[in-house]
């Protein structure tokens, strides 16, 4: 009996929750919800040598943040560090900084709390594809996938949280995909990876949410194909509906829902539906048939040079990418 009122009472209160998101979700498509202030805030950007990651700490620079900028490519996050002082930034600090070496980002996550403080915007940007069927992709490349596109995850949360918690103020950016969110042909470590960046993401978000750390936010950012190199010579078979995103587009977005604190955030539109659907059923992805990476693969394009998997099966990925970067 006391169990049956029990369970009624988590019912309605649920409900009740449910009622309120919903009616702040219509509220806040109307109205558009305040916009925080990031003037002197410590903004970390993984990836920051090109592509979302230097165009996210533009962006940053032009709104006062102090920039901590990391990147396996030395050369490209130099050119990102000054780009950003062009742009108005007084404070910024770059570090080469291999992400897929736990014992390298907490390192250099220590010189970072030394030299500039502690971090209270974490983005996690860098990200690589391998671009190979599963059964073609040798076994080190999709072991890396997972180390820069979502291990990387776990240690920069490890060395940066504790004083978002102490402070009870901090924003934690997960940049996953769209890959993230619906398996897609061809990417499978790929999709497996941006999955569990944004399992992770959600799952920290829920733990600080239940501890009662309310200072600290979540932003989950799953965009379709951008034009920043990283997927070149893909395709949209729906180019009105599904289009490949210009990139200056999609950091605008990315730096909109960071400033409202949204913990969600798909591009272009029509995802939020894909997802609905894909909850009804999951066949449904399948059959409105816009799927483009599987035109791409069938054609055998290229996903990026610069993040082509290395002939030479010793060679690692990122040691192919520097060198291409270098040679760029
Ligand atoms: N471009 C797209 O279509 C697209 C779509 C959805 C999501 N994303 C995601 O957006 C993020 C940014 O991608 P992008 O399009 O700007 O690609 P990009 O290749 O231009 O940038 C990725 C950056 O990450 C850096 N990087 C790679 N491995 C690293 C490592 N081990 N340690 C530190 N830095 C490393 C690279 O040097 C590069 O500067 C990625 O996580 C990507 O998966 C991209």
């Amino acid at each position: 009996m006391s169990f049956n009122l029990q369970s009624s009472k988590k019912l309605f209160i649920f409900l009740g929750k449910s009622l309120f998101s919903l009616l702040e979700a219509m509220i806040f498509a109307l109205l558009p919800k305040p916009r925080k202030n990031v003037a002197g805030e410590i903004v970390l950007i993984t990836g920051a040598g090109s592509g979302l990651g230097r165009l996210l700490a533009l962006q940053f620079a032009r709104l006062g943040s102090v920039l901590v900028l990391w990147d396996i490519n030395k050369e490209g996050n130099e050119e990102t560090c000054k780009m950003a002082r062009e742009a108005g930034a007084t404070r910024v600090h770059a570090y080469t900084c291999d992400c897929s070496q736990k014992e390298g980002v907490y390192r250099v996550a220590d010189q970072v709390k030394k030299e500039v403080g502690d971090v209270s915007i974490l983005i996690n940007n860098a990200g690589i594809v391998t671009g190979k069927k599963f059964l073609d992709c040798p076994d080190e490349l999709m072991e890396k996938s997972f180390d820069v596109n979502f291990k990387a995850h776990l240690w920069t949360y490890k060395a940066f949280l504790p004083a978002m918690i102490a402070n009870d103020h901090g924003h934690l950016v997960c940049i996953s995909s769209s890959a993230g969110l619906s398996g897609v042909n061809g990417l499978a470590d790929y999709c497996a990876s941006k999955f569990a960046a944004f399992g992770f993401a959600e799952s920290v978000f829920v733990e600080t949410f239940v501890q009662k750390q309310k200072g600290i936010k979540t932003t989950i950012v799953c965009p379709f194909f951008i034009k920043t190199g990283m997927f070149e010579g893909c395709t949209t078979g729906c180019p009105s509906l599904l289009p490949i995103l210009e990139p200056k587009y999609a950091v605008e977005k990315i730096v909109e829902a960071i400033l409202q604190e949204k913990m969600y955030l798909y591009m272009p539109k029509l995802l939020y539906f894909m997802m609905f659907l894909k909850r009804q059923n999951a066949q449904t992805l399948s059959t409105v048939k816009i799927c483009p990476v599987t035109a791409g693969h069938q054609k055998s394009r290229t996903y990026g040079a610069r993040q082509h998997p290395p002939s030479d099966p010793n060679m690692t990925l990122h040691g192919r990418m520097t060198k291409k970067r270098q040679g760029e």
